[in-house]
């Protein structure tokens, strides 16, 4: 995602510290480590400005959304768009933080994540780049080391080049899709789809939009 360096930035950052959470010392192994709630702990990995976690945040009171984006200014587009819609949330149950999904196991702990959610990650379309693309097999081996038995991981796109990549990764790892369509918006799955800012936009343009979701069995 590329951003205008914000202005402020960091006292903007330091005005939303009640929303963000600053890399623990020791990993996070459950929702109470930074929430007032034992509800689930739902994890976005690359939040660009937070549309799709403010959305789920307010559906589902009851479960713990944490946005995490490695660019610093998009985090506090993301929490700046929190703040101000804080009133559509019945639970205070929406944090933000900064960092690189490469380090994710340095901040949550095996088998401490209920859902893991990957949104319009970037495609890296050059083959040589294909280590960078956050469904690349190691990537993978480290969402699926930090979701829960029976818990989820959840990939949407708009870039068909990626989603095959993706099934590919996943098939040479013999893991097998539980939910898969090429036209998320022209099935049934949704009916709970929350869009997120790429979503609108591709989609606005014509592109289906392709989403899998596996179940983690371990
Ligand atoms: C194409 S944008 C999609 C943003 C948002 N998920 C959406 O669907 O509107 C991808 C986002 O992932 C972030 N990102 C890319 N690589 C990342 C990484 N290694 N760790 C954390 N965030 C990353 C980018 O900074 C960018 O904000």
């Amino acid at each position: 995602m590329r951003m205008r360096k914000k202005k402020h930035g960091e006292e903007r950052l330091a005005m939303l510290s009640h929303l963000i959470i600053e890399k623990p010392g020791e990993p996070i192994r459950c929702a109470r480590d930074c929430f007032s709630s034992d509800g689930e702990l739902h994890l976005e990995v690359g939040c660009g400005k937070g549309g799709f976690a403010c959305g789920m945040a307010a559906k589902h009171p009851n479960i713990n959304f944490f946005a995490f984006e490695k660019i610093a200014d998009v985090i506090v587009a993301a929490a700046e768009r929190a703040e101000s819609e804080r009133d559509m949330r019945k639970n205070d149950n929406l944090r933000f933080a900064i960092g690189d999904a490469k380090d994710i196991c340095e901040w949550f702990a095996p088998s401490s994540v209920d859902t893991l959610y990957l949104n319009f990650s970037d495609p890296w379309p050059k083959k040589k780049h294909y280590k960078r693309r956050l469904t690349y097999r190691a990537f993978l081996s480290s969402f699926f080391e930090i979701i829960k038995d029976g818990g989820y991981l959840r990939f949407k796109t708009d870039n068909r080049d990626l989603f095959e990549f993706t099934l590919s990764e996943l098939s040479e790892m013999g893991v097998v899709p539980e939910i898969l369509t090429f036209d998320l918006h022209n099935s049934i799955y949704d009916e709970e789809n929350v869009r997120t800012e790429y979503e609108r936009n591709f989609s606005e343009k014509g592109f289906a939009i392709n989403m899998l979701a596996v179940r983690v069995k371990k």
